[in-house]
């Protein structure tokens, strides 16, 4: 179906000057308009100085023009491109394809796909050298996380990465990790985040003690711009409302309470990476023997052994938080946060608000997987008190 142009185009911006690009081809023309060039590729690559991106615009008649980019000139060579009236779009990230085609009436048709099998390659083989923050930051040393949990944030920030946005001009950006437990992501994201411009960030935790930690921590480091409260995801009222919401494995509904307020929020960017899903399991276990029988005849089979029954329903909490999202104006994919072998709570919802109306018959579905399973989920709910 049809969208609107402009924000199909920031879409692709956000991907274009993302950490997870793998290789962008811009060619074609839209009815009535010639871009500069036939045909613009971006690829980034590592030299010794760090990340650039390096543009080959093909030229009629003449050899290819090959600028190299760093961080800072990017967004303005990006920004050029994208205002220059090339019909199509092509981004290979390592965690999507996203095609964007202008039609004649001016309007992008956008195909998002799972990702290249060359950027799934390429992903696999960078993985472990990529870091947002180095492995021996002396953050991870104060806060004692183990090489596991490293791992986790590191991956974290770099799902991040792409979508988080950069301060508004007049203001400090708002972060809040929501079941901050000992602060590692807190920390790790106020730092990574602070090097794009100020910075407030706020970790919410249910325990005191954990909290009490946490201020202790941020006071030895000597972090500014955090702070720590004792509350729950879903009564913490903060003065003004956060631009960033993230939660690491908060437990089990804590994760619905936490995006039911990044909703409520208006929260421009959303990470979650779910645990404990409880949820849908408590549901349907009080109902046993009758849960499976009355269940669609099509999920039968999943639904009698407790382990397969419990995959289902995880499956089934995600999916439909995700969709719950995407019918509240967010852009939503469900990513695996980080290789199963370093812990099996590896799926990240992230979730770009962009106001954009839901496909059709989204509500449609969500209802129906709900009514097939006999179940309501704490995310629905919380969205609709
Ligand atoms: C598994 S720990 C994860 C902590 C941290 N995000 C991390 O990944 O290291 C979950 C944390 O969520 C907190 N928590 C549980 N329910 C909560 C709620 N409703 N609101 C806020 N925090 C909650 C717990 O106290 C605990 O510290």
């Amino acid at each position: 179906m049809p969208e609107p142009l402009a924000p199909a185009l920031a879409e692709v911006r956000g991907l274009l000057l993302g950490d997870d690009l793998v290789r962008a081809v811009a060619a074609g023309r839209r009815r009535g308009a010639t871009p500069r060039a036939p045909r613009v590729e971006l690829r980034p690559v590592e030299v010794s100085a760090g990340r650039r991106v390096v543009v080959t615009e093909q030229r009629d008649g003449a050899a290819p023009l090959t600028r190299t980019l760093d961080a800072a000139a990017l967004p303005g060579a990006v920004d050029e491109l994208l205002a220059e009236p090339f019909g199509n779009w092509h981004v290979d990230t390592r965690s999507a394809t996203v095609q964007l085609r202008v039609t004649k009436k001016g309007e992008a048709q956008v195909h998002r796909g799972a990702p290249a099998a060359t950027a799934v390659a390429a992903a696999t083989h960078d993985r472990a050298k990529r870091h947002r923050l180095a492995p021996d930051d002396p953050l991870f040393t104060a806060v004692g996380a183990n090489a596991a949990k490293r791992r986790q944030v590191d991956a974290f920030l770099g799902r991040l990465a792409p979508v988080g946005p950069p301060p508004p001009a007049d203001r400090p950006l708002r972060v809040v990790d929501l079941g901050c437990g000992n602060a590692y992501l807190t920390l790790a994201a106020h730092r990574w985040l602070s090097t794009r411009g100020p910075v407030r960030t706020t970790g919410v935790d249910v325990r005191d003690d954990v909290v009490a930690h946490d201020r202790a921590l941020a006071e030895r480091l000597g972090e500014e711009g955090v702070d720590f409260v004792v509350d729950a995801a879903g009564t913490w009222a903060p003065a003004e409302p956060p631009d960033v919401v993230l939660a690491l494995h908060a437990c089990d509904t804590a994760t619905d309470e936490a995006l039911a307020q990044a909703v409520r929020w208006g929260a421009r960017v959303v990470l979650a990476a779910p645990c404990c899903h409880k949820d849908l399991r408590r549901q349907v276990d009080a109902r046993r023997r009758e849960a499976v029988t009355h269940a669609d005849p099509s999920l039968r089979s999943m639904l009698r052994d407790g382990i397969l029954r419990q995959r289902l329903l995880d499956t089934a909490t995600d999916a439909l938080r995700a969709d719950l999202l995407r019918l509240h104006g967010y852009r939503t994919d469900a990513v695996e946060l980080v290789d199963p072998e370093h812990t099996p709570r590896n799926t990240l919802l992230r979730a770009v608000r962009d106001d954009r109306s839901a496909p059709d018959g989204l509500a449609g579905e969500v209802a129906a997987t709900c009514e097939a399973l006999g179940v309501e989920p704490a995310l629905a709910r919380l969205l609709r008190a």
